[in-house]
């Protein structure tokens, strides 16, 4: 990684401050109407989730529980390792609890199916995913999360969460990398 902004490396924006407001709104008060007399336990998947979490759980207007839970398959490359590591788990029993996980991006679906096969097998009253980016062309249909933000084409994005190799993700809106930055 050479040194400079991180704004200086990103090629384009996709998502601005307040397109992902006005998406994190419009998630919220679907959810809320879900969610409205189940109690649920609400999952940040760190650290890529957290900035999307936080917006998110502010547009709950409804009782939940929050949760953390991580888990990383990247280490520092930008394409998945295909093994899944837990890094924390849940601090909550979701035994016959209401579970949404809260995802910041579905790519190769790797994640988010060991985590609904990990979290199911605890038996909880429904688990279902919000994941703020699908990359719709990486995964198999039968993975699509319940509910999403955007689709998005097959691009390298950093900003609000997202990482490339730990840096870019404090970037208040969604980019899309320059190539040349992961090249070397
Ligand atoms: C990223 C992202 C998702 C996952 C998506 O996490 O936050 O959790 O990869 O990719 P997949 O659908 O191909 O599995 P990462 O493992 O990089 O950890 P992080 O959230 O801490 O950045």
């Amino acid at each position: 990684m050479h040194i400079s902004t991180p704004k200086k490396d990103i090629d384009r924006i996709l998502f601005t401050r307040e397109q992902l407001a006005d998406k994190v709104h419009e998630l919220g008060e679907i959810l809320t109407e879900e969610y409205k007399d189940k109690l649920p336990i609400v999952v940040c998947i760190l650290k890529g989730a957290s900035f999307f979490y936080i917006d998110l759980c502010r547009e709950l207007k409804c009782h939940i529980n929050l949760d953390f839970i991580d888990v990383s398959s990247y280490g520092n490359g930008t394409s998945s390792s295909g093994v899944v590591r837990m890094i924390k788990d849940l601090e909550n029993n979701i035994e016959g609890r209401h579970v949404l996980l809260v995802e910041d991006i579905i790519d190769s679906g790797v994640t988010l199916s060991h985590l609904r096969k990990l979290l199911s097998a605890r038996n909880p009253a429904s688990i279902k995913i919000c994941c703020l980016l699908d990359k719709a062309g990486a995964h198999a249909k039968e993975l699509e999360p319940e509910y999403h933000g955007f689709e998005i084409g097959n691009e390298f994005v950093v900003g609000y969460g997202l990482d490339y190799a730990e840096y870019y993700r404090n970037l208040p809106y969604i980019g899309v990398l320059k190539p040349e930055v992961y090249a070397d």
